[in-house]
């Protein structure tokens, strides 16, 4: 009988122990928020999806959120983070400068706040920023359209059209520059000419990284520049949602077809919609940024920020947020084109060659 009690009375407790998760990993001490902005981009389901397995495999419980891209949901979603109780907060914000106030809240609970990607501007409270090197990315952009069109070669002029990110979101002028700091010197000596004129990066600007409003854009630069058989050679896109409305804008206008080729087009992230678009010569490249990389660095963040250590940071000077210079961790961007693309994507395991039909 005594026996039996015991028995009802363990397996009861281990019952309660997993259901209020107090084996330790899901304690209240241990919550991590983590805020995505969307899932309609493949990109950010896949840096949350690499982001919980990763902190749980270290132990913490994680409550992730995705914000439909609308920041009073992702403001609101980081309210309830701070209330359930969550110790550090992982954000990719919609719009870097809008949560300032929720993030004076956190601050006001001792709640510790990564920028994750994308930069938070103007709060004192983010501890640390992790991301790829946006310039950099934009240089490899740049380069790529300066070699497959021989421009160091003295080869020209050809036509570009060129495109920008987000205004809202920080990464798109370092993008835009970066990009801007290899094409601009062709641009001036005439081997690169813009036939739309449209160049300064408010006017080029995407807001919210929109398919549809690329392509809408796209197609007001087909029909007014190259209605009448001018040959447009190179698209500057700073991302793979760009790309793809482009894409679909130049298809509509009979590029594709043997007489008229896609431009160069470049792109950011390897989605597999775009990888797929590269194998078919829609697109050309795409900037490759290992989000689990990046996962693994952002969980070294959290760790020590809990630990009341410092986290290892490899830039303290680029990335100022108008009130503080965060410390940043910036991992490395590469490139994929449809020559390399198996052993970027699928020998490192990122996408199984399935994945990509
Ligand atoms: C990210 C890009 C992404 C873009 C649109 C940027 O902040 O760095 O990887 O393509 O947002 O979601």
């Amino acid at each position: 009988m005594l026996k039996k009690l015991v028995a009802v009375f363990l397996s009861t407790a281990l019952l309660a122990l997993a259901m209020t998760g107090c084996g330790g990993s899901s304690s209240k001490g241990n919550l991590v928020g983590v805020a995505m902005p969307t899932q309609s981009l493949q990109r950010w389901n896949q840096d949350g999806a690499n982001m919980k397995a990763a902190l749980e495999e270290k132990g913490y419980a994680v409550d992730l959120q995705y914000a439909n891209n609308d920041v009073n949901t992702q403001i609101q979603q980081l309210e309830n983070m701070i209330t359930k109780g969550c110790k550090v907060l992982v954000i990719a914000s919609i719009d870097g400068s809008a949560i300032s106030d929720v993030l004076a809240k956190a601050e006001k609970n001792k709640v510790q706040v990564i920028a994750y990607d994308r930069l938070i501007m103007q709060s004192p409270n983010v501890s640390y920023y992790a991301t790829f090197d946006n310039f950099k990315v934009g240089v490899i952009q740049g380069q790529y359209i300066e070699e497959k069109l021989g421009l160091k070669e003295g080869k020209g002029p050809y036509n570009l059209e060129v495109f920008a990110g987000s205004p809202d979101d920080n990464n798109a002028t370092f993008f835009y520059n970066g990009a801007m700091s290899i094409l601009k010197p062709y641009i001036d000596s005439g081997k690169l000419v813009v036939p739309s004129g449209q160049m300064d990066f408010t006017t080029v600007a995407i807001q919210g990284w929109d398919s549809a409003k690329a392509q809408s854009r796209m197609d007001t630069l087909v029909t007014a520049n190259y209605a009448k058989g001018q040959k447009l050679d190179v698209v500057l896109s700073p991302n793979d949602s760009l790309a793809i409305g482009i894409v679909a804008s130049l298809k509509n206008a009979g590029y594709g077809s043997g007489d008229k080729p896609y431009p160069i087009i470049t792109g950011q992230d390897c989605d597999k919609p775009n990888v797929i678009a590269m194998i078919s010569d829609q697109q050309s490249m795409s900037i490759f940024k290992d989000t689990r990389t990046l996962a693994s660095k952002v969980v070294e963040m959290v760790d020590a920020l809990l630990q009341g250590k410092e986290a290892p940071v490899n830039d303290t000077k680029t990335y100022d947020n108008g009130v503080k210079v965060v410390p940043s961790f910036l991992c490395d961007p590469v490139y994929a084109d449809k020559t390399n693309y198996k052993e970027i994507l699928i020998d490192s395991g990122y996408y199984a060659e399935a994945d990509l039909k």
